[in-house]
């Protein structure tokens, strides 16, 4: 099998994850080497390096240094979310295929120009989503697909933590999470991206023609929650949203970090002979990303995902299925028995080697940069509806989305990088 060789940017906490999937992997047979990692705060990098073995001279804090060895084969990018197009297309440009980290960008517009870099650039890309490489998402689009469901006329995408602000809530998380300029958005476009682009993904992808939203950030101004982030500009803890799209099909949205609430549902799917319940939807990464004996990164377990189906038989009687969505270590027992390559659909990561290596092509891999852009034009919707108090419809959306992933980066020892990644054009 070829060797893959790997160079990671941003060695932060999404970064061990990367590393426990390549590791999980290796131990299955795949041949991959990570010859290089950069991180601007020189000590992380230094203990990423001594955590995997990984020598000094081939740890770096300027990415443009790296970048400049001829042993990469593909770089994957771990940096926060307003950095993802600056970073990847900075990957790109220099001739290296680029897998980034979610959410795709902090805007509809960002998230264009590192979609069209692709083709710009002549460079493969992909953007992790955990939650669309399971067995659980296969099945429910697989049963939208075949009409199991009937006419398909409803949806909801749901995401809830009862106290789950990252970097405050949770403090082991960055507090980049919820910083305006680097995290920029809240729930919607942290978590929430794995609910719409999984809801989105298994509906066919189906066009958008308006949306109307709203987020808040009134957990944050709670005195007896948070004095210091009240005093300062909270991103938000809650986006709300109600789609519609081309031929009629609806959606809400709802996506928290915390409320004063135990529980509300889960997403669903409502046709018109079927319902379905998608439980437990992957968003910490599937099973390759729990370290042997230990925890997934950032605490707690990787949860089964599992569907409920609701329907009507032709005796006209009501039927309720629970569906195991079949976890193995590879996830998808059944589906490995009966085609071992399905093991290429179960991980991101393995999705992305096998696409580098041409084992998947570009009709047979999981397209990661297209879904996730539909999921940014969605997300962005949400948020230039809630700034206008009105709804907005997609071409509105494209054309009043602005770029603001960041051109310029001040480094902790003063240092400037600049971004040289194209306008949008909507
Ligand atoms: N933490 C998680 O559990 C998790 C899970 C899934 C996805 N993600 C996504 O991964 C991204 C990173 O999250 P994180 O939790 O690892 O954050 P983090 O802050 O722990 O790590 C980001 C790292 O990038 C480094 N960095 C910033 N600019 C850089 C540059 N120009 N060159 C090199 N390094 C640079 C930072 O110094 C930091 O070490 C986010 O977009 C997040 O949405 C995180």
């Amino acid at each position: 099998m070829k060797e893959i060789r790997i160079a990671i940017i941003g060695t932060g906490m999404i970064s061990h994850r990367h590393m426990t999937v390549i590791q999980n992997l290796k131990k299955r047979g795949q041949n991959l080497t990570v010859v290089a990692a950069c991180d601007i705060v020189p000590d992380r990098v230094k203990a990423f390096g001594a955590r995997y073995g990984i020598a000094e001279e081939n740890l770096y804090t300027d990415f443009r240094e790296m970048l400049k060895r001829d042993d990469i084969d593909e770089v994957e990018v771990c940096v926060h979310n307003n950095l993802h197009t600056s970073v990847s297309c900075a990957v790109m440009a220099a001739g290296y295929p680029c897998y980034s980290e979610k959410p795709m960008s902090a805007s509809y517009a960002d998230a264009k120009i590192l979609y069209d870099a692709q083709k710009d650039y002549g460079q493969k890309l992909a953007v992790q989503i955990s939650s669309i490489y399971n067995p659980q998402t296969r099945i429910a689009k697989r049963m939208v697909e075949n009409g199991e469901l009937g006419e398909v006329y409803h949806a909801r995408s749901v995401g809830h933590r009862l106290q789950g602000r990252p970097g405050y809530d949770m403090p082991f998380f960055s507090r980049d999470f919820i910083d305006p300029n680097i995290g920029v958005h809240g729930p919607l476009f942290d978590l929430g991206i794995y609910h719409l682009a999984q809801m989105l993904y298994v509906l066919g992808m189906p066009e958008l023609e308006s949306v109307y939203g709203t987020q808040s950030s009134k957990y944050w101004t709670h005195e007896t929650i948070d004095k210091e982030v009240s005093r300062t500009a909270p991103i938000e803890d809650l986006g709300v949203g109600l789609a519609r799209f081309k031929g009629g099909l609806s959606m809400d949205i709802y996506e928290d970090w915390a409320m004063h609430m135990d529980e509300i549902g889960t997403s669903f799917i409502a046709g018109s002979n079927g319902g379905l319940k998608l439980i437990d939807v992957d968003s910490t990464g599937g099973p390759m990303a729990v370290p042997e004996g230990g925890q997934i990164i950032g605490g707690g377990s990787v949860q089964v995902p599992r569907l409920e189906w609701f329907g009507t038989n032709e005796h006209g009687e009501m039927f309720v299925t629970k569906i195991d969505c079949g976890i193995n270590d590879l996830t998808g027992q059944q589906e490995l028995r009966l085609h071992p390559e399905m093991a290429m659909y179960n991980d991101n990561q393995l999705q992305w080697y096998s696409y580098l290596r041409g084992d998947l092509t570009d009709e047979t891999r999981i397209d990661s940069p297209f879904i996730a852009c539909q999921t940014a034009l969605l997300s962005d919707g949400v948020v230039l509806s809630d700034e206008l108090g009105r709804s907005v419809t997609a071409d509105e959306i494209k054309a009043l989305s602005k770029s603001i992933a960041l051109r310029e980066q001040v480094l902790p020892n003063g240092d400037k990088i600049h971004y040289d990644f194209k306008e949008y054009k909507a």
